[in-house]
């Protein structure tokens, strides 16, 4: 099984004074939850240039949670997964359901930004997920299917693409899929990995994101085919987003 990931995405949260709550996340990880599961943290670009310093020495990473695909031009207002990579980041978000959703961004245009990940050396966590009305058709395997055709990469590898599976209902609302389904989804996810990459596809670490809470994520990390979560609201916290990652330890 792949190593364990718990990411936080902090969204459009966080000031220089959260920097502290950052801090407490770093006392927080001891030297049992070190050996068992990897922390990354996904903060505004705004606090960019400052935690990937304050996190040096302290094994939690530092991601962006967006990039434009071209290195660089005339693109007011975005960041390149270069500039992002030059701050000391080492992971971006890419597709996230909001994204798609208020800013269009197709699966072309999050593969063309998976692949800018990888040129600028910085592990990409491509989102994929269904809405709530088309879980309700029955079509969610065949939306995450062509979510996870069209976004990812060729020569995708375990050591550079992260995979979250995140249903558009159930982020921020406090809905959770049952296990069962969790579990049909992720192995689904899993089955077109390893027919696309092979091995490669074994490796890649598939998280579940949406309402992940202290109160759920033994139950959602026991899943089989689950290596991690990408957490929103509860990541904002450091007691709540280690105690999601004390799921493991
Ligand atoms: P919540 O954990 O707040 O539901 O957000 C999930 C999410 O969108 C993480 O990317």
């Amino acid at each position: 099984m792949p190593r364990p990931l718990i990411a936080g995405n902090w969204k459009m949260n966080g000031l220089k004074g959260t920097v502290a709550e950052f801090a407490r996340m770093m006392e927080g990880y001891d030297r049992t939850m070190k050996a068992r599961v990897d922390l990354l943290i996904c903060p505004p670009a705004t606090l960019l240039a400052t935690l990937p310093v304050v996190a040096l020495g302290s094994r939690i990473a530092i991601g962006a949670q967006d990039c434009h695909a071209k290195a660089s031009g005339a693109h007011t207002g975005d960041i390149s997964a270069e500039m992002i990579a030059d701050t000391g980041a080492t992971a971006v978000i890419v597709g996230h359901s909001e994204r798609r959703a208020d800013h269009g961004e197709t699966d072309a245009t999050v593969r063309a930004k998976a692949e800018a990940a990888r040129r600028a050396g910085l592990i990409a966590i491509v989102c994929v997920g269904e809405t709530e009305a088309e879980r309700r058709a029955g079509l969610e395997l065949d939306v995450v299917r062509t979510q996870l055709a069209g976004s990812i990469p060729d020569n995708a590898t375990g050591a550079e693409l992260v995979v979250a599976y995140e249903p558009v209902w159930a982020i921020g609302t406090g809905l959770i899929p049952t296990m069962d389904d969790i579990a049909v989804m992720h192995a689904t996810i899993r089955a077109e990995l390893v027919a696309r990459f092979g091995a490669e596809g074994e490796s890649m670490r598939l998280l579940y994101g949406g309402s992940v809470k202290p109160d759920n994520a033994v139950a959602i990390l026991g899943v089989p085919n689950v290596d991690g979560a990408l957490v929103g609201g509860a990541s904002l916290q450091a007691a709540t987003f280690l105690d999601i990652a004390r799921a493991y330890c």
